[in-house]
C-alpha cells in the first residue's frame, strides 16, 4: 500500500513559541525530580476487556451497495469536502478541500473491494452491486465525523502509514507522526556502531500504537527483544494488536505501567531506551489543530507546565536503567527542550553519559537527543 501524506499537525508546531527561561526551567526541573520516583508499583499486562477494531482495509467484505447508491454517497461527500474551502486552514492550519478530496479517495480505496468501479462503471450499470467493508450508513457517518467533528482521517479509516508499516490506530491512541520515523534510523546507526546492542533488551516507553517498538523489533538480531510500555490501556491493546499483526509477539512484550515501572527488574541491564513522550506545554494544548486537540489523547500530548516533566523523568531513569554502552534516544518539541535536556544530562548526571547529540528531524528542526551510558 502506498504512503499517504495526511495534513495532521506535528506535535511541535508550537515549539518555536515555547521558550524555556533558565530560571523557570530549573524550578520545574526540581519539581520533576522530586515528585516522580522512577519506581512505583502498578504494572500490568495488556487488559483483555478492550478489543481494538481492525482497520477498515482489513475488515471482511460483508456489505453491499448498488453503484447508484455509492455514487450518491460519493457526490454528497465531495460536496461536503468542497464546502470547507480553506476555512479549517485559516482557523487552525487544518486541512483544506484539496486535502479532504484526497482523503475521500483513500476512504473509498479502503472501503470498496474494487474502488475503480466507481470511476469506470457507467450509468447503464447503476444497479450493479458492489462489495464493501463498511455499510453505506457507516460511510455517511464516518465522513460526517471527518468534516463536522474534525475527526482525524486516520481514526476514520483506523490506520496510519508509518515507515513501511500500516499501523492500526483508534481514538485513545496517538497517531504516529512522520518525524518520529527517524528514531528507528538512529537506533539502526547505534546498532551498526555497537553490534552488542542488537542482542540486548530495548525499551520503548510510551509506545502508543507500538510504532517505535515494531520498527526496532524488526531490526534486532535473533536474541534482541523489546519491552513496550504505556500507561494507557487502549494504547496497550492497540500496540499488542499491531505487534501481533507483524508477527513480533515473541520479540516484543507490551506492558501497561508508568514509564520504567514495568522494567525495574532490568535495572542497569537495558541496552537501549527510546521514547517520544508527551512534550507539549499544558498551556499550548488549547491552541492545537482541532483534529489533534479535540481527538488525540491528552495523556499523549500534555508534558506539564513547560512540556519537560516526562522528558526529565526519562533522562533520570535512563541513568539508572541503561547498562554501560547502552544507547538512548528521546524526541522533544524542538531546540529549547533539546538544549535543556543535554544541559541536564551534563550537570545533573555528569559523567553518566557521553556522545550526547542533538539531531534534527527531516524538516531541520532540532528534535532528538541521543547519548550513550558511560
Ligand atoms: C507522544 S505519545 C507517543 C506514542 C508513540 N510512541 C508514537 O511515537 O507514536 C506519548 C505516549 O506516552 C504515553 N504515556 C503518557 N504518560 C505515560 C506514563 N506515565 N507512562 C507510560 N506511558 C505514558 C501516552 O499514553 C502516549 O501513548
Amino acid at each position: 500500500m502506498r504512503t499517504r501524506k495526511i495534513k495532521l499537525m506535528n506535535l511541535t508546531s508550537l515549539a518555536r513559541v515555547s521558550s524555556l527561561s533558565t530560571a523557570f526551567a530549573s524550578r520545574t526541573l526540581h519539581r520533576s525530580i522530586t515528585c516522580r520516583p522512577i519506581s512505583c508499583s502498578s504494572v500490568s499486562h495488556a487488559p483483555t476487556s478492550l478489543k481494538p477494531k481492525p482497520p477498515l482495509f482489513l475488515r471482511p467484505l460483508t456489505f453491499t451497495a448498488t453503484l447508484s447508491d455509492l455514487q450518491k454517497w460519493q457526490n454528497w461527500a465531495k460536496t461536503l469536502a468542497s464546502s470547507v474551502g480553506s476555512s479549517f486552514t485559516d482557523l487552525d492550519n487544518g486541512p483544506d478541500s484539496e486535502n479532504l478530496h484526497r482523503e475521500l479517495n483513500w476512504l473509498i480505496e479502503d472501503a470498496l473491494e474494487n474502488p475503480k468501479s466507481l470511476l469506470t462503471l457507467d450509468d447503464s450499470k447503476r444497479d450493479t452491486v458492489l462489495q464493501l467493508r463498511a455499510d453505506l450508513d457507516e460511510l455517511y457517518s464516518l465522513w460526517k465525523q471527518r468534516i463536522e467533528k474534525r475527526k482525524p482521517f486516520q481514526y476514520i479509516v483506523g490506520c496510519e502509514h508509518w515507515r513501511d508499516l500500516v499501523l492500526s490506530v483508534e481514538e485513545g491512541v496517538l497517531i504516529p507522526r512522520p518525524e518520529t520515523e527517524l528514531i528507528i534510523d538512529l537506533v539502526d546507526d547505534a546498532i551498526k556502531q555497537n553490534q552488542e546492542l542488537k542482542e540486548g533488551l530495548w525499551a520503548d516507553l510510551g509506545t502508543g500504537s507500538g510504532a517505535i517498538a515494531i520498527g526496532i523489533g524488526r531490526i534486532l538480531g535473533d536474541f534482541g527483544r523489546v519491552i513496550a510500555t504505556d500507561l494507557s490501556p487502549i494504547a496497550v491493546q492497540v500496540a499488542s494488536f499491531n505487534v501481533n499483526r507483524y508477527n513480533l509477539q515473541d520479540k516484543i512484550s507490551v506492558k501497561q505501567g508508568s514509564w520504567f515501572d514495568p522494567l525495574m527488574e532490568f535495572e542497569g541491564r537495558v541496552a537501549g531506551i527510546v521514547s517520544n513522550p508527551p512534550y507539549i506545554p499544558s498551556g499550548h494544548i488549547r491552541g492545537l489543530q482541532a483534529e489533534v486537540g479535540r481527538h488525540e489523547p491528552i495523556l499523549a500530548l500534555d508534558g506539564g507546565e513547560d512540556g519537560m516533566s516526562d522528558l526529565l523523568h526519562l533522562c533520570n531513569g535512563a541513568a539508572l536503567m541503561l547498562k554501560p554502552g547502552g544507547f538512548f534516544a528521546f524526541e522533544t518539541n524542538g531546540e529549547d527542550q533539546c538544549l535543556f535536556l543535554v544541559d541536564h544530562m551534563k550537570t545533573v548526571h555528569h559523567n553518566s553519559f557521553y556522545n550526547l547529540k542533538i539531531i534534527p528531524d527531516f524538516a531541520g528542526i532540532k528534535r532528538f537527543v541521543t547519548g550513550i551510558r558511560s
